[in-house]
């Protein structure tokens, strides 16, 4: 199989490792990748444009490739899935209709209340005065959604109404995040918060193991929310009742519900959840592997993943479950200093390889004198599954004590909750 892989981030370097185990592959190529990978994999921004249906589309089938592996959302809420469908190239990732799970936050909830699926209770608006009076009838905290992509940034738990007037004055008048704006707001859950992801191929579909992510910046969660500094997996509050419950309640549901609208949900669907009193309700939907938290999931799976992702692409899932390996994993990110605001770049970056943790490379990239330096916010993700958390966690730390990167930081407590 000749693959293309698109993105950028830890989570395509993550993703790029486990397929290139596979027996399947013959020739992975990644766009536009990070400076992780070779330049021989790379294929130059100016080869094509991923705004553009047409650009895109030729360039994929003059190269023939087998697969197209999605990493980010924002290709497929564009449509990508679409484009390659019409010329038949099997493309990891949903359509354009379902990737608007992630992509418009209303169209999530109405979908969720359509088929009952367990969520905090919304209104919506689109208008400024009645988001505000909306906000005024309703108990605090109370949690406002600015509607469309946002990267991270769209969404505030507001603990005052002056808090909350301001962001949607943000929303309403500075429109902060677009024209024509709308705004979800809806009641604040309580509880503990974990992920789960499912790879779809329309109508069937495997569980992965429950992930918890760490998205604010600082330890014991202070500080401003980010993409995700951090995760472990198998999360234990995940116990086996909720996952029981999510497969039946939210996955089930939802992927059986979107096949009788006639748009299959194909790829991976990730329910972001609150999890109180052993229940889970939907706090959010995305419509690819979430970041970090691949770069966990990847070492704990046995499987050939690569021919799950073409099956999945083709719509037709063989197997039920997928193998996991014994144990756990966890991913600690080493950030810019400044992130998740304005952060340094250009951090030389010089590493020791190590026998038990996994260097994946984030915002990276080769430089003109072909050194590794720093490009993003989030630098490096710092990876190993061992028989027991304390022990995965232990060999990442000691490695970044052993190994500092000047001008960056790390959060030291990721997967405390569950030690
Ligand atoms: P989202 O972008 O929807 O994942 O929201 C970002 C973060 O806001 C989540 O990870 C939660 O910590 C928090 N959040 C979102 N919705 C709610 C809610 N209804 N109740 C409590 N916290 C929420
Ligand atoms: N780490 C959160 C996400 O990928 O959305």
């Amino acid at each position: 199989m000749k693959v293309l892989l698109l993105g950028s981030g830890g989570r395509e370097s993550a993703l790029a490792y486990k397929i290139k185990q596979s027996s399947k592959i013959t020739e992975l190529k990644v766009y536009p990748g990070n400076g992780g990978f070779s330049k021989s994999e790379i294929i130059p921004k100016n080869f094509f444009d991923l705004k553009n249906k047409n650009s895109t589309v030729q360039f994929i089938q003059k190269e023939k490739f087998d697969l197209v592996i999605v990493g980010p959302e924002e290709p497929l809420v564009d449509g990508i899935a679409d484009w390659l469908e019409e010329v038949k190239i099997p493309c990891f990732g949903p359509s354009k209709y379902c990737a608007q799970l992630e992509g418009s936050k209303d169209f999530a909830k109405q979908l969720m209340k359509e088929f009952s699926i367990p969520t905090a209770q919304y209104e919506t608006f689109n208008t400024l005065q009645l988001a505000k009076d909306y906000c005024m009838t309703h108990s605090l905290p109370i949690v406002v959604k600015a509607d469309g992509l946002a990267a991270g940034k769209g969404v505030t738990v507001c603990e005052t109404l002056e808090i909350a007037n301001s962001f949607l004055d943000e929303i309403f008048i500075d429109q902060k995040f677009g024209q024509d704006p709308k705004v979800v707001i809806e009641e604040f859950l309580v509880g503990e918060e974990a992920s789960i992801f499912a790879i779809s191929d329309g109508e069937k579909f495997i569980i992965l193991p429950a992930l918890q992510d760490h998205k604010r910046a600082y330890e014991n969660d202070l500080g401003p929310n980010t993409g995700g500094m951090g995760a472990y997996s198998p999360a234990p509050i995940a116990t086996k009742k909720i996952l029981e419950q999510v497969k039946k309640e939210i996955f089930e549901k939802m992927i059986l519900g979107l096949k009788e609208k006639g748009y299959p949900y194909k790829g991976l669907l990730y329910a972001g959840l609150m999890i109180q009193n052993d229940y889970a309700k939907v706090i959010e939907f995305n419509c690819r592997f979430g970041d970090p938290e691949t770069q966990a999931l990847m070492l704990l799976i046995e499987d050939d993943l690569l021919q799950i992702l073409f099956e999945s692409a083709n719509g037709n899932l063989q197997k039920k479950e997928i193998l996991i390996k014994e144990g756990f994993a966890a991913v600690v990110v080493l950030a810019a200093l400044g992130y998740p605001n304005v952060y340094t770049k250009n951090i030389p970056i010089e590493l020791n390889s190590s026998p038990s943790v996994q260097i994946f490379h984030a915002g990276t990239q080769l430089n003109s004198e072909n050194q590794i330096v720093s490009s993003g916010g989030r630098v490096l993700g710092l990876s190993c599954q061992d028989k027991d958390l304390k022990s995965a966690l232990d060999s990442i730390y000691d490695y970044l004590n052993a190994n500092p990167v000047q001008n960056t930081f790390y959060r030291k407590d990721i997967g405390k909750k569950a030690l």
